[in-house]
């Protein structure tokens, strides 16, 4: 590669178009270790935001674009000024709305998934339940008020919580009504305990440090979308990875990566579980790497340990082709657009967690995806929204229950919606799919036998 006197790849290499697949070369690897905080060096006069002239000195110090995941990575986890780290990004006041916020029936028939699970893997006393980005920790703040009934199972578990944010963590915190304890474990941290359901509670900032050796139960919602996705696009001299660089304006601009890039192996990999006329279709790929490693960790566990995890996300059972979205306030937004301020996510390639799960462990079984309605339908939503409904005190609040419902397990616009047609709700049930993944031991887990 070459660069231009600004410092960014400018050379378009003609090709062989399956070159970079074949050629790509993983012992690459980049020295992040004088990027922490690099100085600022240039003298423009600039209203940047932090996070902004961190990603321009990356850029500058790298001499470089960076890849889109990198970015991603930055603009949704970046330590001091990432989207999640300082503040509550949900509901009508926030950015986007989850399907825990939208009822407390989600987290109530997640919480009966993961009692049938228990039960199948044969009571054990011992459990650690796990949630990945858990938000403000409604899901399980619902989960174990529906489950608190059922206190054989309640009292075996260990909430582990893997969350990255300071604030959302704060905020799990007070929601899960914890108290900390004063004495401290043997390994020197603090107990705490969720008055819900008398539950132990820990953080982690990845699930690999979720203590192993106990039956696990791990669940992921809109999880793995914010996890960080490469993004490729065919050009003439093959498949090239889109790249984030700065205009000489100083504005952020995407370019093509002139020649194969580290992430290069992975789109080979996932390429090679694609037959050949998916891929030969596309013109766009995402891939995320991280989602690959993540589910393999996740198997792995499963294996050794038992217990099984369930993945719900939007997303799409086989190769993603461009799906990267920038949304702030409700609505979507340029992805380069302020980073930091508004929310980026990625469709989820369930099709890739399969085969990472399957090429992890011989131990393991993955089932669906299927759509979110199935699998809420499955498990008896009906039922709860009738029963919720018979005890409402009031027409308003069945109103409430209804729409909650209906955006949970509805397709397509809300057809009884009397609001203002541009907030109009769009149903989850079909976009949001489910995914299981077992310990093989343990037989075929609900809601797919
Ligand atoms: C889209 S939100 C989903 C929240 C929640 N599961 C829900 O459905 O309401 C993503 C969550 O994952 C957390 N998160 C994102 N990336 C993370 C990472 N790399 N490590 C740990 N937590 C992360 C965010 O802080 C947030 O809690």
């Amino acid at each position: 590669p070459s660069l231009n006197s600004s410092g960014t790849f400018v050379e378009h290499v003609a090709g062989n178009p399956n070159e970079s697949l074949s050629t790509s070369n993983p012992t690459i690897s980049i020295d992040r270790s004088g990027l922490c905080n690099p100085p600022e060096h240039s003298h423009e006069p600039t209203s940047d935001s932090e996070l902004v002239k961190h990603l321009k000195s990356i850029i500058k110090f790298r001499g470089g674009p960076i890849s889109v995941a990198e970015y991603m990575e930055e603009v949704l986890t970046n330590p001091k000024a990432g989207f999640y780290i300082n503040r509550d990004v949900f509901g009508a006041e926030g950015d986007f709305v989850t399907s825990p916020e939208v009822s407390q029936m989600f987290g109530e028939m997640v919480g009966v998934w993961a009692m049938c699970l228990w039960e199948q893997m044969g009571r054990p006393s011992k459990v650690n339940l796990v949630e990945l980005g858990p938000g403000r920790g409604t899901l399980m703040v619902d989960l174990l008020r529906g489950a608190s009934k059922f206190k054989n199972f309640t009292e075996s578990l260990h909430i582990h919580l893997v969350e990255c944010s300071p604030t959302l963590k704060e905020l799990q915190h007070r929601n899960l009504k914890c108290l900390d304890a004063d004495d401290t474990s043997s390994s020197g941290e603090k107990k705490t305990v969720s008055q819900i359901a008398g539950t132990p509670v820990a953080w982690h900032a990845a699930f690999e440090q979720v203590p192993s050796g106990v039956p696990t139960i791990i669940i992921a919602h809109e999880f793995y979308d914010a996890l960080p996705i490469h993004q490729f696009q065919r050009a003439s001299r093959g498949w090239c990875e889109k790249m984030v660089d700065i205009e000489e304006d100083s504005a952020f601009r995407f370019v093509l990566s002139p020649a194969p890039t580290p992430a290069t192996v992975f789109l080979a990999k996932r390429c090679k579980w694609a037959v050949k006329e998916e891929v030969d279709k596309l013109n766009q790929i995402e891939i995320c790497p991280q989602a690959m490693e993540l589910t393999e960790s996740i198997s792995k566990r499963i294996s050794s340990d038992g217990g099984g995890a369930l993945i719900i996300d939007y997303g799409l059972n086989g190769i993603v082709s461009d799906s990267l979205q920038a949304i702030r306030k409700h609505k979507f937004v340029p992805i380069l657009d302020e980073p930091g301020t508004a929310d980026l996510s990625a469709y989820v390639d369930f099709e890739a967690i399969r085969h990472s799960a399957g090429e992890a462990s011989d131990n393991v079984s993955v089932y669906g995806p299927i759509t979110q309605s199935q699998f809420l339908g499955s498990l008896g939503i009906n039922f709860r929204v009738e029963t919720l409904i018979q005890n409402c005190e009031t027409d308003e609040q069945a109103e409430l229950l209804q729409a909650g419902y209906w955006r949970l397990v509805g397709e397509g616009e809300a057809p009884f919606w009397e609001g203002p047609e541009d907030k109009v709700p769009i149903g989850m049930g079909t976009r949001y799919l489910a995914m299981v993944i077992v310990n093989k031991n343990q037989g075929i887990p609900i809601p797919f036998q």
